[in-house]
Formats: structure tokens, sequence, C-alpha cells
């Protein structure tokens, strides 16, 4: 293909269709989904620069700070040809300054699609609700598609392609909440043997585990949940953490650095998989839930997955966007 010509994939493509949660893509969406991040990728490193999206602008809420989320999908849109629009919670104040429903209905009449990064997971389907243009989920406090999009690319392409994420055991560490839930739906449907590990109190929400665990008896995936981080890892080919505060809950920092004391993902507890490569979705908090010579060390994939959101949502943004 030469560089100048628009790029499609034949299969995955459902333009105007909300990204909210991966629990509502099947098992076959998720895989085009990564098998179309893998194929852009390919073709960018070839120096292709098709221009799939030229004319098309992203705007971008965001009530949450950001480093990934803003600059990957910002830099996707202008990779792709496009143009984003950033609008923080001073510029655009989603239900105080204006109702969620009007501002949905105004941005969909100037954008082609509409990435949010918000509190409640309620906003974002709100937003959806209203908007005629896909509204995707920059992460809430229930989900990150995005995130495991990218975090099961990155496992792919260091484990032998997306075949190879069938069965493979991933360890996560750590709160069961965003990251958490959205690797857990993505597993269940790529046939991940994923165990969680979380202090008790702080498992994944009941719905989304239940979600999950139906999937997993379709696709072979095997989820599982316990208390002991020691356990969990051991045998792991991967581990993963996240905050163990996560943005919104500062005020919980001192109790929740007491509930997960032993869940620090570090030399001594990597022990027990010494063979483990080690994900986190970054921004990471040293000395919490990973230390930084874990982080920087010979096991990280941190940057892989940092890189890979450009090229997962670069897929996403192909196949959504009218
Ligand atoms: N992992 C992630 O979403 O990073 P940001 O919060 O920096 O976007
Ligand atoms: N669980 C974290 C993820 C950050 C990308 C948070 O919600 O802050």
């Amino acid at each position: 293909m030469k560089g100048d010509e628009p790029m499609t994939h034949p299969t995955v493509r459902w333009p105007g269709r909300d990204l909210l949660a991966i629990g509502d893509y099947s098992a076959d969406e998720v895989r085009g989904l990564l098998q179309l991040a893998l194929e852009l990728k390919e073709s960018w490193r070839r120096g292709e620069r098709a221009q799939t999206l030229a004319g098309r602008t992203l705007a971008m809420i965001f009530e949450k700070p950001s480093n990934r989320t803003r600059v990957s999908f910002d830099v996707a849109m202008h990779q792709l040809g496009g143009h984003a629009i950033y609008l923080g919670p001073d510029e655009l104040g989603l239900g105080v300054r204006e109702t969620a429903e009007d501002v949905a209905l105004v941005l969909s009449r100037y954008v082609d699609a509409i990435v949010i990064r918000t509190f409640a997971h309620g906003n974002a389907t709100t937003l959806a609700h209203y908007a005629s243009v896909p509204v995707i989920n920059g992460l809430d406090d229930l989900h990150h598609p995005c995130q495991a999009l990218a975090d099961y690319l990155t496992l792919a392409e260091r484990f032998g392609g997306l075949d190879a994420l069938r069965g493979l055991r991933l360890a996560y560490l750590g709160d069961g909440n965003n990251v958490c839930h959205s690797l857990l739906e993505a597993g269940a449907r790529l046939g991940v043997h994923l165990t969680v590990a979380t202090p008790l109190g702080y498992e994944p929400n009941a719905a989304v585990w239940q979600g999950a665990q139906a999937v997993a008896r379709e696709t072979g995936a095997c989820l599982s949940l316990t208390d002991d981080p020691v356990e969990a890892v051991t045998g792991a080919q991967a581990v993963y953490t996240d905050a163990w505060t996560s943005m919104g809950q500062e005020d919980q920092r001192e109790i929740r650095r007491k509930d997960f004391a032993g869940f620090q993902v570090n030399a001594k507890l990597l022990q027990h998989s010494p063979e483990a490569v080690v994900l986190h979705c970054l921004p990471a908090h040293y000395g919490e839930e990973i230390t930084s010579e874990v982080a920087h060390g010979e096991r990280s994939l941190l940057f892989d997955q940092a890189e890979n959101r450009l090229h997962a949502e670069k897929a996403v943004l192909v196949a959504l966007l009218p």
C-alpha cells in the first residue's frame, strides 16, 4: 500500500459505535481490534502514512489528569491525518456549566468522536446516550478499555502473537477497579489465565467479575481471585500492578498504603516468578505498588505498554469513526 492511499480493514469497522467497556465487545471483536492495532503499528514502522482520518476531529473531555491517554489520542489523530481538541475540567464544566446532554448534543454537531475521562461510569454512558458520534472511554472509575487493549497488544508481541494469549498466565496485584476490570473483560475474551490478587475489601466489582466469568466459560479463559500475592505470582508469565490509590481517592492514601502492604511488586516477590515480565499502566507510585528498580529493570514492559496505547487507540479510532 502506498503511503497516501486510505487504509481500510474489511472486518474491523463499526462506524458510530461507542467503546465504553471491553464487555460491550465480543471475543472476535476484541481480537480484531488487536489485529488491526498490530497492522497499523507495522505499517507506521514501514513508513506508511495513511491519512485515514483526514479532516476528522476528536474532542477529548478530561475531568482527571492524564499523560498517556491525552497525548496518545492526540498523536493518533494527528498521525492519521485528523485533529484533536483537548477540553479540560476548567474549560468544559461537564454537568456544572452545562448538562452532559447538552455537551453531547453540541459536540456531536462539531466533531466525529469524543473521548471522555471521568469519575462515575454513568457520566460516560450518559454522554454516549445523547451523543450521535462514538464515545470512547479514556478511563472512568469502573473501566479503562483502551489500557487493556494496549496491555494485551504488548503481551501478544512479547509472547509470540495473539494466539499466545490463550492460556497465558497473568497475575494482577492491586486494587480491583478500573484497570483490573478491563483486564478481566479482555482477558476473558482472549482466553487468558488471569489471577487477581487484592486485599480483602478491594475485590473487583461483582457484576464485572460475573460477566467476565460467563465469557471465560465460553472461551476457556481461567479467572481466579485470591488475597495472597505470592500465590498469584507463583508460576506467572506476566505480573501486572496498578496504583493503590487511584485518581480521586487521594484522601484514602494512608489507609490504602496499610491495606495494600505486601502487594508491592518488587524483586523479592518476583523471586516466585523468575521468568515473568512486569506490567503497569502508569503513572507509577514508586515505593508503593512497584519499585523503581523493577519498573526500570530487565523484566519491565511498562514503556512498551505506554507506546502501545498509541497503536491500540489508532485501531479504535479507525474502527469506530464514521
Ligand atoms: N495509563 C494511563 O491511562 O495513563 P494517563 O493517566 O497518564 O493517561
Ligand atoms: N487506577 C488508576 C489508573 C490510572 C491510569 C486510576 O484510576 O487512577
